[in-house]
């Protein structure tokens, strides 16, 4: 294990030293972090530089600790984030509707219209802009990076002093710890497909809708698959007293309020009150689940995680199929799959359902002994037998499913694609339309082979990790250099004093957010 792990090591560091020489030939002496300043006046304008293989760092917090750049995402695109510079972890993302190609002209800009991403080459086309996601018309004067991650647009005249935009209030797939996750927000998978919101006095994870097609008359709506209702046992939360908020809190939890003060939930993270102080956050993954975790000063160390139960997680088995407890294993509900991971159904079985004509193609599959592991968060009606449930769903476009418990007589309507199913007792009757295959194609866009993707998406992240190595490695040389020296004029150099600094683990951290990066 220990020699695997020096072997990873090794083969990062040797990584890291061939991107350096690469980099030294195509970026010259400005290298990695070297360029960023740590202010924007209006009339800023910077244009993106290609010749940074993954991030070109534009504007650096106080510590150095992040800076907010362009950065390389999906192996060909540009996204406009403020990385977390140890890790390279992007911590917010701007995530414009039509993303620009790694290779276009592009550039940030600071001006009347706030802070913006162009494109040069189209007329400079708003790609994203912070007046297009803020209710603030106010452009504000300077823009600053927070040592807490928070990009602020800010106004220094006396008269309106204060923050016309923050990143904290438009958060990507991650809350850092002291920043607000409202009502007025949500988390977002890069892909879109989960979904983290707060309700009146709980949060939720919930499994987005596809965007609609505009082909299947079909429609779905979200389905919750996680709900954590607040305790309020130091606080009560107060019909029409506002809106609730939630914050990662330093001393390792999730704090649910309505206003400052005790909180009216704490949700605690393995650390919870143990005394340590270092760099949270929280991000909805792209499996769906959703983790906390604490920057150890070489890896983000886990510290909480939603979901535990494998079947209770919407991508273990995907839709259209049955989970195992509490093994995790996949059946599909027809006997069918594409090749590939998904539970469509063959293309024998399909008719058009739900009396629709425009309707897309499905096959309706009767499954005994399946129920829904969200049941608990699901609506259900009451139904005196299985055939009157599964009336109820059969010509309903906006119905994906019915399970009938013949114990309880509850008539569970499923308005999404059938996911979250488990083996259940004989006594619940399943009935589900099941997409074709033609059509699962097409509304999870095109070919749909998102293994593909999520391999470049891999790909593209492990790059960004190695550049981050890179930087980190050039700061560690240079610290060491800068050591070197301050002990050589004292005429104290020895062999093995080399000052490490906060790097000095460069290899571990690499090959450690690797396998976090790449864990699905
Ligand atoms: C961050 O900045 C605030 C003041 O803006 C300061 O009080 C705090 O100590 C700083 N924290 C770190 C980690 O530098
Ligand atoms: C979070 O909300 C509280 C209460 O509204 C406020 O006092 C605090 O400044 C907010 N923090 C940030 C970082 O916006
Ligand atoms: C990256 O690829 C995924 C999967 O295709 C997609 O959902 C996501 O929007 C892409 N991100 C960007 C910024 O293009
Ligand atoms: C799956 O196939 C088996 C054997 O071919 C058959 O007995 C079973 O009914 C099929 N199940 C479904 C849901 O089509
Ligand atoms: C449902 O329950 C009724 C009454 O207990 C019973 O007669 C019937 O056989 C059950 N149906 C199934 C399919 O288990
Ligand atoms: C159709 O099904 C949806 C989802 O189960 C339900 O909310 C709606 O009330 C149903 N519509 C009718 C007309 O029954």
């Amino acid at each position: 294990m220990a020699a695997r792990i020096h072997l990873v090591r090794a083969v990062m560091f040797v990584a890291a030293a061939a991107l350096m020489a690469s980099f030294s030939a195509a970026a010259g002496e400005g290298g990695a972090a070297a360029t960023a300043q740590q202010e924007l006046r209006r009339g800023f304008s910077v244009s993106h530089d290609e010749s940074y293989s993954q991030f070109q760092p534009v504007l650096a917090d106080p510590t150095g600790t992040f800076a907010l750049g362009f950065l390389r995402v999906n192996t060909t695109m540009l996204d406009l984030a403020v990385l977390h510079l140890p890790s390279a972890f992007p911590l917010w993302r701007a995530i414009p509707d039509r993303p620009a190609p790694w290779s276009s002209s592009a550039s940030l800009t600071f001006n009347d219209g706030g802070l913006a991403l162009i494109d040069r080459a189209a007329n400079n086309k708003v790609l994203w802009s912070s007046t297009a996601v803020a209710s603030s018309a106010s452009a504000g004067d300077r823009v600053l990076l927070l040592n807490t991650s928070n990009l602020q647009i800010q106004t220094t005249t006396s008269a309106a002093a204060g923050v016309v935009w923050q990143s904290f209030d438009y958060p990507s797939d991650t809350i850092v710890q002291g920043q607000n996750f409202t009502s007025a927000a949500a988390l977002y998978t890069s892909d879109r497909r989960f979904a983290m919101r707060l309700g009146s006095n709980y949060f939720a994870l919930y499994i987005e809708p596809p965007p609609s097609s505009g082909v299947a008359a079909a429609t779905s709506a979200a389905a919750m698959y996680l709900k954590h209702t607040a305790l309020e046992a130091k606080a009560q939360i107060v019909a029409g007293g506002g809106p609730i908020y939630a914050r990662v809190e330093p001393d390792g939890f999730l704090a649910m309020y309505q206003k400052e003060g005790p909180p009216a939930d704490v949700l605690s993270f393995d650390t919870f009150n143990r005394g340590v102080r270092a760099f949270r956050r929280m991000t909805l993954e792209p499996d769906g689940n959703l983790r906390a975790y604490f920057w150890d000063g070489t890896r983000w160390a886990l510290d909480y995680t939603a979901i535990t139960e494998p079947c209770e997680l919407p991508t273990t088995c995907g839709a259209y199929a049955v989970c195992a407890q509490p093994t995790g294993r996949c059946e599909c509900l027809a006997n069918a799959t594409d090749g590939g991971s998904g539970c469509a159904a063959p293309a024998a079985v399909v008719s058009s359902l739900c009396g629709a004509t425009t309707g897309g193609l499905y096959g309706a599959v009767r499954r005994q002994g399946v129920e829904p592991v969200n049941k608990e968060l699901m609506g259900f009606e009451r139904a005196a037998s299985a055939a009157d449930c599964e009336a109820r769903c059969e010509r309903n476009c906006s119905c994906w499913g019915a399970v009938y418990s013949n114990g309880t007589g509850y008539c569970y309507l499923m308005d999404y694609p059938a996911q979250l199913l488990v083996e259940g007792d004989e006594r619940k009757m399943g009935y589900f339309k099941v997409r074709s295959m033609e059509e699962e194609a097409a509304a999870r866009g095109g070919s749909g082979s998102r293994r593909a993707k999520a391999a470049l998406l891999a790909v593209g992240v492990a790059a960004v990790v190695a550049a981050a190595a890179f930087g980190a490695y050039r700061v560690w040389e240079r610290r060491r250099r800068n050591a070197m020296d301050a002990r050589r004029q004292l005429g104290a150099v020895d062999d093995e004093g080399l000052s490490p600094g906060p790097y000095k683990n460069l290899g571990s951290f690499s090959s450690v957010e690797l396998t976090n990066s790449f864990r699905r």
